[in-house]
């Protein structure tokens, strides 16, 4: 087992995909390529293709040698939430299944180096993809202090943010992780802090992490190709992490679910809406409390799966 990420729902996420040893599977999200392995040992190699998709070349290059031996693999370099990738993927589609397994690697918050951490000391970057301009430390020393505040309360969901802003905006210019997560524990008593079943950091580096890759916009539009790139009766499998990226997954999939999207007081349907998924687990699907002892990144995964009609 390759220890770069330790992948989450793996079984799960099998029975999701229905893999077919003749298919073809696109991995939006290679990662350690850990799922991607998983498939490509279903597949027959003469029959059957995986297409494997990140946007951090690190996690590519790892997963090109890991999965080198399978000459049914091909990958590409990409955001799956940009159109350049899609064209380049359309020759190869539609697929049998697509796998989108959301957020960040162990590898990526492990290394030290990438800034994800409040554990490790590092400057602050926190990008995915670091051909992208926008770090981290460029968001903490120049959006005004209302900006921050409300990056970090939308997307952290933290209810300290004007104070944890503040306090930002006036210890400026702010270099490292753990000069940021002094700045952020200083916001919460001894008390508050000894309550808190997480670290009071995770909330506000999730939220910059979460506005420095465009995450969430990214998976809206992600969504929508990946349903218009599936056969007929090809399954979308997507595992989130946190509620905000899972309410986008559940709003969008109940939404392409339903024939008519008109208001419930309009008589007549007139948006002519059509469904083009049917929805396969009502409930999400979340890891074993086994899984979830072995793996303690897996506790807040939720994997859901749609039919493309
Ligand atoms: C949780 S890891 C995937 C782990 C993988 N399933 C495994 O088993 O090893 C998520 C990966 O998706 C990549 N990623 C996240 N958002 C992306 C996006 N919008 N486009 C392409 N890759 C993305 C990250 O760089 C990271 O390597």
């Amino acid at each position: 087992m390759s220890s770069y990420h330790e992948p989450v729902l793996l079984k799960e996420t099998l029975d999701g995909l229905k893999v077919r040893e003749d298919g073809t599977y696109l991995d939006l999200t290679l990662g350690g390529g850990g799922h991607a392995c998983a498939v490509l040992n279903r597949l027959d190699p003469k029959r059957g293709r995986l297409v494997g998709v990140d946007q951090d070349e690190d996690a590519l290059l790892h997963a090109r040698k890991r999965l080198a031996l399978f000459p049914h693999f091909q990958s590409y370099y990409g955001n799956f939430g940009d159109k350049p990738l899609w064209d380049v993927l359309a020759p190869l589609s539609p697929f049998d299944g697509i796998l989108m397994d959301l957020g960040v690697s162990s590898h990526q918050l492990d290394e030290g180096e990438r800034g994800f951490s409040f554990i490790k000391e590092s400057a602050l970057d926190m990008r995915m993809d670091r051909q992208s301009s926008l770090t981290a430390r460029q968001v903490v020393n120049s959006l005004s202090e209302r900006e921050l505040a409300d990056v970090i309360y939308r997307y952290g969901e933290e209810r300290k943010s004007r104070q944890i802003a503040k306090k930002i905006c006036q210890s400026r210019p702010v270099k490292t992780t753990s000069e940021l997560a002094e700045i952020i524990h200083s916001c919460f008593s001894g008390r508050e802090r000894r309550l808190s079943h997480i670290d009071p950091a995770t909330r506000t580096f999730q939220g910059l992490r979460i506005f420095v890759n465009r995450e969430l916009d990214r998976l809206a539009e992600g969504l929508k190709y990946a349903v218009a790139f599936l056969k007929p009766g090809g399954r979308l499998a997507v595992i989130a992490y946190h509620s905000l990226e899972d309410r986008i997954v559940k709003d969008y999939l109940r939404m392409e679910s339903r024939d008519c999207l008109c208001p419930k007081n309009v008589p007549v349907c007139v948006c002519g809406h059509k469904a083009s998924v049917r929805i396969i687990n009502k409930k999400i699907i979340i890891p074993s409390d086994e899984e979830k002892g072995k793996n303690p990144r897996s506790r807040s995964a939720r994997l859901r799966v749609a039919e493309k009609l």
